[in-house]
């Protein structure tokens, strides 16, 4: 089997690169690639490499997910969210080949405390939500063989992310100021590249399992419970990190105000993928301590 993968050095896309690599021939693109376009922005030029590569399967990490620029910047944002992956699904369906992407929890407004499923009304609050609404829904219509997973609060331990930022702000500062009211689920891109490469297996055995999923870590959580939790088990690992916080004030979201509206609930619920894939999804402590002990 040939595997597409594009946007192979974000979060995701490193990870991916690991786990489908045992599944088939993989040929990894990010946008600077030299003999074959991975650029997202240029539409020609990637269904050029889809007709060049002929790939089975197309696995899309690639993303505009600079959620304050796309404000201003919504045609570019539109342009790799939205119609570079109705590109790659128009290419995937004219080779029968079966394309993978990622959406967001962004697509909804945040409404309510329940976790949102996939029947649920998407009514995104920014630019980078409809952006990612639309290409789910190009993918949709152009291409039936296609996996669509919706996540959320992404992180990974190559790169920044928020529990670095958090340990780095603790040995500057006695006290953090972190938002209280917006909830969701942490999940890892090793946890997210691994149900993905379960799930590419099933699904290429049994098409009918196509279609759109919540995938998240269980449990959920606000940014200042999850900065306290780093920030505990930092203290308990006794490295050579030395803290000095000594509060991690709860703020609302209004006390930082952002170009781009965010979702108060972003709550998942995940029971279709679990059910239809028989996939069990650990709890968001999990790796979040596991990717703590390799940073710390
Ligand atoms: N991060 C989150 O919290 C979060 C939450 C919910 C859903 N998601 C979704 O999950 C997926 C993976 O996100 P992530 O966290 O891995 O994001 P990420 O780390 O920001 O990675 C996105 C990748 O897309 C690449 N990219 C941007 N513009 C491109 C272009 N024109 N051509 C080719 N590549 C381009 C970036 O390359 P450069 O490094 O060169 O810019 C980067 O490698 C995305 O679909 C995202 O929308 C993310």
């Amino acid at each position: 089997m040939k595997i597409l993968l594009l946007g192979k050095n974000g979060q995701l896309g490193w990870e991916l690169q690991r786990s489908l690599a045992p599944l088939g021939e993989l040929i990894a693109l990010d946008r600077h690639s030299q003999d074959l376009c991975g650029n997202m922005a240029d539409l020609q030029g990637l269904a050029a490499t889809v007709q060049t590569l002929r790939p089975d399967l197309i696995v899309n990490a690639a993303a505009y997910t600079a959620v304050d620029k796309a404000e201003s910047e919504p045609e570019l944002a539109r342009t790799i969210n939205a119609l570079a992956p109705g590109v790659l699904a128009q290419e995937a369906s004219k080779l029968g080949a079966c394309l993978v992407h990622y959406s967001t929890d962004y697509v909804f407004d945040g409404s309510g405390a329940q976790p949102w499923l996939e029947t649920d009304t998407p009514a995104p609050l920014s630019v980078y939500g409809q952006t990612k609404l639309e290409g789910e829904r190009l993918i949709q219509a152009a291409c039936a063989k296609h996996l669509i997973f919706r996540t959320s609060w992404v992180y990974a331990a190559r790169g920044g992310n928020f529990a670095k930022t958090m340990l780095r702000l603790a040995q500057e500062r006695e006290r953090l100021t972190v938002i209280d009211d917006q909830w969701g689920a942490p999940t890892g891109a090793e946890l997210l590249a691994d149900v993905s490469a379960h799930a590419i297996r099933q699904v290429l055995k049994h098409p009918q399992d196509a279609g759109l999923y919540h995938l998240a870590a269980s449990g959920e959580t606000t940014w200042n419970s999850y900065a306290k939790h780093v920030l505990a088990h930092a203290a308990r690992a006794q490295t050579a990190i030395k803290l000095i916080v000594k509060e991690v004030a709860a703020v609302p979201t209004s006390a930082f105000p952002t170009p781009a509206r965010r979702p108060l609930n972003s709550r998942l619920d995940t029971g279709k993928l679990q059910a239809t894939f028989g996939l069990y999804l650990p709890r968001w402590q999990q790796g979040v301590d596991r990717m703590l002990a390799e940073t710390l």
